[in-house]
Formats: structure tokens, C-alpha cells, sequence
């Protein structure tokens, strides 16, 4: 492993110079040749520098995938440090078995589907009401896992929501709750509570608000609460029917539940039968990842591309550029997935890992960021691969000028990205303006754009249930591929602990407990002094005294 680093970033130096414009004029086909095609999907990466030989190491680096993917969908303990299988494959599979400590687990997730199903049709259908009658709203209350993956698919598939209205309640600032339960009315709403682990703060603070706000207008709030969780004995504690708790196992990561009980929001807001195509389009992903040789893998290909650049160029953040409106919580979602997951120090052994964890991912749909940041991604000092996504059709057909100007502006910036404009090119610009002399020079030197930026696309036929299913599976496998790579757990998250504890040592301060909050006192006694003297400023601040 360590041969082929040094190799690639051998490989890097000697070949840096070269623009990425070289290889197209070497190879007039690399527009078709360097990409995937998989179900209907398309995964360009011909605009980054990867070559013949970069791609030989690459895929060199990727030979112990396979191994490691067998023991994830076989249901192998992969999450050694939690000492769990890491299965959210099952949550979409239909043909078993798949054992964990010695048990099938298909039958179970089967249930769970058929449960959710059930609960589905009966409240859509009114069959299951408030005590207001036909549930018009559904809040789902959850922060991260149980929160990202049904928020972001729900702005996905608008198109196909035909059941209750559908919010998410995530944020512990109260404002959020203030603004998501404004117009909704308590007798007609259905509140889901998605934790986990039945302790998140945030979501328990925010559940014990709704149900107080209910409480002021129903008599029962308890009966208008759902739950999904692994914790029944914390659900039942809060007062919630058994029959409304929708329990998972805990070797479903909450960055990877949106496929199960997690995901009762969007089956509550699409369907059932909608919700079964979301799951058929991550099987079908699952189907390629397993079956595709490592270059004409998709996710496998994502994956070294990541590695490419993160590790082997140094780029150290990766932008997502959604062409497709409704894919605006995508970023969001993807830096949970992916950061969570391979933002680690150490690997799966506890040595101190020898190369940068996972980039950081960050974006906005397009053609909003053009109007933003992209000023930073054509002529700013940092290189930042640009992960483009369109799709080929949009679900207005009546606006079908609107998806053509959207599909040229993402092949614009591409290629824009790409090709740049020179010095001559920029003086030509000026001096067709008029402009002569140092004043042209000035003006031209502003017009410059140096180009040879590194970006992929993905195309998609068109945003649908089924292949929002794929392009989910698609990064899950992707995020995979680069821990296996790495040598970390993709599937721990211990680096969100501090904080929490931290928080609860805050507190009382903020309260006024634990020395008044006092600049002048040293790390004992709860806060650092940096903190000590925040919390001072925060409470004279709160006209609570010092
Ligand atoms: O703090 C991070 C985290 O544990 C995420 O991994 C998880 O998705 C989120 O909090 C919510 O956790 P829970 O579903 O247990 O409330």
C-alpha cells in the first residue's frame, strides 16, 4: 500500500504541469472513455488529471475493496469499535439471507417495511386520524441520521407527494420549533419522534415541546406521537403506544436509515409504493456495486477520483453542485455521510492515520451557487474539484426550456473549469472594449481565468424515486470504497462526543451555577477560561448578572 502511494504521488509530480486539456488532445475519445455508465446513471470524469497510469495505481489501491465489501453485505462486525455489522444494505434487500450473530435479519426488516406500510395507508388513508380528525401534517422530530435523510429526500421527490404536508423539526434553537409548528394545527398533526438512541437532547428537548404545545389544544397528545427507534423502553417511558413505535436494529447507522423506520415521513408523504421504488433504486445500486469490475464501477470510481484529488493532489475540500433544485438539501445530507464517516484520525487498528481523513464536502445547488461562490472556483488561489449533477429531464415538462438552460449552464461551468481563458484571450476581450495601454493590461489581467480546474458530472434520466435511490446507495458505496481505502471505521462517529459533554458542563454555568461564571478562575470547575469569560459576557448580556 505504501509503494503505491509514494507511486501515485510520484506519478503526481512528474505529470502536474501537464494541463488536463492535454489529455483530450491525446485522446479525442477520453470524453467517452473515461466514464461509467451503470442502470441509466453516467459518471463523467474525463476533466480531471487522471491518466492511463494514474488510473493502473489507483485501482491497484482499491484490490482490497472487494474483500471488505463481502463482509459489509454479509453482515461481518465491519464497525469494530461499536462491535456491530454496519448493514443498511438489508434495510433494501429483498433475497436473504443475511446473518448477523447467527440470525437472519431479512425477515425482521421485512416486517418493519410491512409495519411501516400498514401505518402508512392507514393514516394517508385517514384510517388512522387526529383528534381532529385526517391527519393534514406530519412533523418529523430528529437532528443528523434522523433528520438529513427524510428532510432531503422529501424536497427530492415533491413531485410525488400526495399525503400529509410534511416538516422537520431538527434544530434545539427554539426558533425552529417556533416556525415549523406556526399554522399547523394540533388536532390534525402527526409527530414523529426519529432518535435512535432516544436520547438526543436536541430531538427530546424539542419532542417534550411539541407535546406541551399539542397539550394546550388536545387532550392526549401521546396518541398523536409516532416513534422510530432502537429504544423501546425510552419510547414507552415518554408515553408512546407500542403500536406507533417503529423499532430498528442498532447495526443501522443513523447517516444510513433513511431507508427504514427512519424513512416513515417519506413514506407517510409519498407513499408507500414511491417509497418502495426509493428502495429499489438503492438495490439496484447495491446489485452494481457487488458485480461491477472495479473500473467500470460507479461508486468504486467515485471513490478514486476522491482519493485522487484529496489525497494524491491535496484539494482539500470537494464541492457538490446539484443542478436540480430539488437536490438542495443534498450537500447537507453528504457532509453528514461523508464527513461523519471519514472525518477520522485513527485507523480501524488505533494507529494515527498516515494520510489526510475524508475532504471536506460542501455545495449548493446550481445555478444558484454561480450567483455566489463560483467567482472563488474559477479565479481563487485554492483548486477545488467541482462534482457536478444534472439531470436529463426534469418533472416540468411544460418548463422544458427551463431543464435545457440548466443542463448548458452545468456543461458551461465544466467546461469553463476546464478550458479557462489565457492572457491573449483576455487582452483580445479588452481591446474589443475600447481600452489601450496599461489601462487594457490592468483590465486584462482581471480576465484571466487559469482553468485546468478539476471537475466530474453525473448524469442522471431524470430525479425519480428510484434513481434518488441510486444516487443515495451510490455515495454510501462511494464513502465506503475511500474508508476501506484509508483503513478507517466509516461507521463510528466518537468525534461528536466532546462537545456533548462539553455542553453539559455549560450548562449549569450558563445557569449560574458552578463559580458564577467567573473570568479569572483556571480550567476547574466546568469551561476553559476562554469559555469561563464567554459564559460571563453571554449573562450580562441576558441581564442575568455576572
Ligand atoms: O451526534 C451525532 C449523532 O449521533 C449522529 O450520528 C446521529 O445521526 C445523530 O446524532 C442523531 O442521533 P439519534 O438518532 O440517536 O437521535
Amino acid at each position: 500500500m505504501t509503494e503505491l502511494w509514494q507511486r501515485l504521488a510520484a506519478h503526481r509530480a512528474a505529470t502536474e504541469a501537464r494541463p488536463i486539456t492535454a489529455l483530450f488532445d491525446a485522446d479525442p475519445q477520453r470524453g467517452r472513455r473515461c466514464a461509467v455508465a451503470a442502470d441509466g446513471l453516467w459518471f463523467d470524469w474525463s476533466k480531471t488529471a487522471i491518466d492511463a497510469p494514474a488510473l493502473g495505481l489507483l485501482l491497484a489501491l482499491a484490490s482490497g475493496v472487494a474483500a471488505r465489501r463481502e463482509a459489509m453485505f454479509s453482515g461481518a462486525q465491519i464497525n469494530e469499535t461499536e462491535g456491530r455489522a454496519a448493514l443498511h444494505v438489508a434495510l433494501r434487500a429483498l433475497d436473504g439471507p443475511i446473518m448477523v450473530d447467527g440470525r437472519d435479519v431479512l425477515a425482521g426488516v421485512h416486517a418493519a417495511l410491512e409495519r411501516m406500510r400498514g401505518f402508512a395507508r392507514a393514516v394517508r388513508a385517514g384510517r388512522i386520524a387526529g383528534q381532529g380528525g385526517r391527519y393534514t401534517d406530519v412533523v418529523n422530530i430528529g437532528i443528523g441520521g434522523s433528520d438529513l435523510g427524510p428532510a432531503m429526500a422529501a424536497l427530492a421527490l415533491a413531485p410525488w407527494a400526495d399525503g400529509p404536508r410534511l416538516h422537520f423539526l431538527s434544530n434545539v434553537d427554539g426558533a425552529d420549533a417556533t416556525d415549523t409548528l406556526r399554522g399547523l394545527d394540533p388536532k390534525t398533526t402527526l409527530v414523529i419522534v426519529a432518535s435512535k438512541t432516544f436520547t438526543t437532547v436536541e430531538t427530546m428537548t424539542n419532542a417534550d415541546t411539541v407535546r406541551r404545545w399539542m397539550a394546550a389544544s388536545v387532550a392526549r397528545p401521546e396518541r398523536q406521537f409516532a416513534a422510530v427507534s432502537t429504544a423501546p423502553a425510552r419510547t414507552a417511558d415518554f408515553g408512546i403506544d407500542p403500536q406507533a413505535v417503529f423499532g430498528f436494529e442498532d447495526w443501522v447507522g443513523g447517516r444510513f436509515s433513511v431507508w427504514g423506520p427512519v424513512g416513515l415521513s417519506l413514506m407517510l408523504g409519498i407513499g408507500p409504493e414511491r417509497f418502495d421504488e426509493f428502495l429499489a433504486g438503492g438495490r439496484a445500486m447495491d446489485a452494481h456495486f457487488r458485480a461491477a469490475p472495479l473500473a467500470e464501477n460507479l461508486a468504486v470510481m467515485l471513490a478514486l477520483v476522491g482519493i485522487w484529488h484529496h489525497q494524491i493532489c491535496g484539494y482539500p475540500t470537494r464541492a457538490v453542485l446539484p443542478y436540480a433544485q430539488r437536490l438542495r438539501r443534498l450537500p447537507a445530507y453528504l457532509q453528514q455521510l461523508e464527513m461523519e464517516s471519514n472525518g477520522k484520525g485513527v485507523t480501524m487498528d488505533g494507529q494515527a492515520l498516515a494520510r489526510p481523513s475524508g475532504p471536506i464536502v460542501w455545495g449548493e445547488p446550481g445555478t444558484n451557487g454561480q450567483h455566489a461562490f463560483f467567482q472563488l472556483l474559477h479565479q481563487g488561489s485554492a483548486v477545488v474539484p467541482c462534482e457536478f449533477i444534472v439531470a436529463a429531464r426534469g418533472e416540468e415538462p411544460a418548463l422544458d426550456h427551463h431543464q435545457r438552460l440548466l443542463i448548458a449552464n452545468c456543461l458551461a461551468q465544466s467546461g469553463a473549469l476546464l478550458r479557462g481563458r489565457d492572457l491573449p484571450e483576455a487582452r483580445a476581450i479588452v481591446a474589443a472594449m475600447g481600452l489601450s495601454g496599461p489601462e487594457a493590461e490592468r483590465q486584462a489581467a482581471h480576465r484571466v481565468f487559469p482553468g485546468n480546474r478539476p471537475s466530474t458530472t453525473l448524469l442522471i434520466p431524470a430525479l425519480t424515486p428510484f434513481t434518488l435511490g441510486q444516487l443515495i446507495a451510490l455515495y454510501e458505496h462511494r464513502v465506503f470504497v475511500e474508508g476501506a481505502i484509508l483503513g478507517i471505521n466509516s461507521f463510528d462517529q466518537w468525534g461528536v462526543e466532546l462537545g456533548k459533554e462539553l455542553a453539559g458542563e455549560v450548562l449549569p454555568l450558563l445557569e449560574g451555577e458552578g463559580g458564577g461564571g467567573g473570568e479569572g478562575q483556571g480550567q476547574g470547575g466546568g469551561g476553559d477560561p476562554s469559555t469561563r469569560a464567554l459564559v460571563a459576557e453571554l449573562r450580562r448580556m441576558r441581564g442575568e448578572g455576572a
